[in-house]
């Protein structure tokens, strides 16, 4: 099965959760992309999409899929995204396409958070994938620094801005065996939008494609 095929298998076994008349929070990237396509063939069986992205946005309108405004809504009952890397506890790294903080708003405002992931992506534990951070421009070089201070190597995404005007910094290198405390940790410093750590709040469940078919994890 080649990695598409992986990512298709996860996005559709994720539409199992989205029940009729529904809002669904949807992420963004190029798992997310086959739920969208997905989602689009019951269209007619939900009440609309919340995006996490422009393109996100831009992919649904295509497909004809009604646009939900996030302060339109009280609570979602469902988000479904994709990850760069998600462990056994559900705790993930997101952001290598840059929407972690629109995703991190979408995830805090839904009760289950859907995480559809090929098998590549599990791992025991979080951190060879850089970790994404979205940053006020004027901040970068402080950022910078408190960064390397917590053992990072900051990279600066070039050519890159956020959806919300910001930069992204991506920290190779940490270690990161309490994700809890370093996403609070970076979200501290002067500066930070958002980091891509999504462990506070986790997945409520995930699907992870593999060959042998989609398995289930939960917490
Ligand atoms: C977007 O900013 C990310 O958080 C994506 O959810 C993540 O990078 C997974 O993307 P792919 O499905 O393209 O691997």
């Amino acid at each position: 099965m080649s990695p598409d095929e992986k990512k298709k298998a996860a996005a559709e076994a994720a539409l199992a959760y989205v029940e009729d008349d529904m809002t669904v929070g949807v992420g963004t990237g190029s798992t997310v992309n086959f739920f969208i396509d997905a989602l689009a063939g019951i269209r007619q069986r939900i009440r609309g999409a919340v995006a996490s992205s422009s393109v996100t946005e831009a992919r649904l309108r295509e497909r004809r899929i009604p646009v939900v405004n996030l302060n339109s809504v009280d609570e979602l009952p469902i988000y479904v995204d994709g990850a760069d890397e998600a462990d056994p506890h559900l705790r993930l790294i997101k952001g290598g396409g840059g929407a972690l903080t629109r995703e991190k708003i979408v995830a805090a405002v839904s009760r289950r958070f859907v995480c559809i992931i090929d098998d590549s992506k599990l791992v025991v534990l979080l951190g060879k994938f850089p970790l994404p951070v979205e940053v006020i421009p004027m901040a970068q070089s402080h950022v910078g620094r408190q960064l390397a201070k917590l053992g990072g190597r900051p990279v600066l995404r070039q050519g890159f801005n956020t959806d919300n005007g910001n930069i992204v910094i991506d920290v190779h290198g940490l270690t990161l065996t309490n994700p809890v405390e370093t996403e609070e940790c970076i979200d501290h410093i002067a500066g930070v939008v958002c980091n891509g750590l999504f462990a506070r709040r986790g997945a409520d469940l995930l699907l992870v494609a593999a060959t042998a078919g989609v398995k289930t994890i939960t917490r």
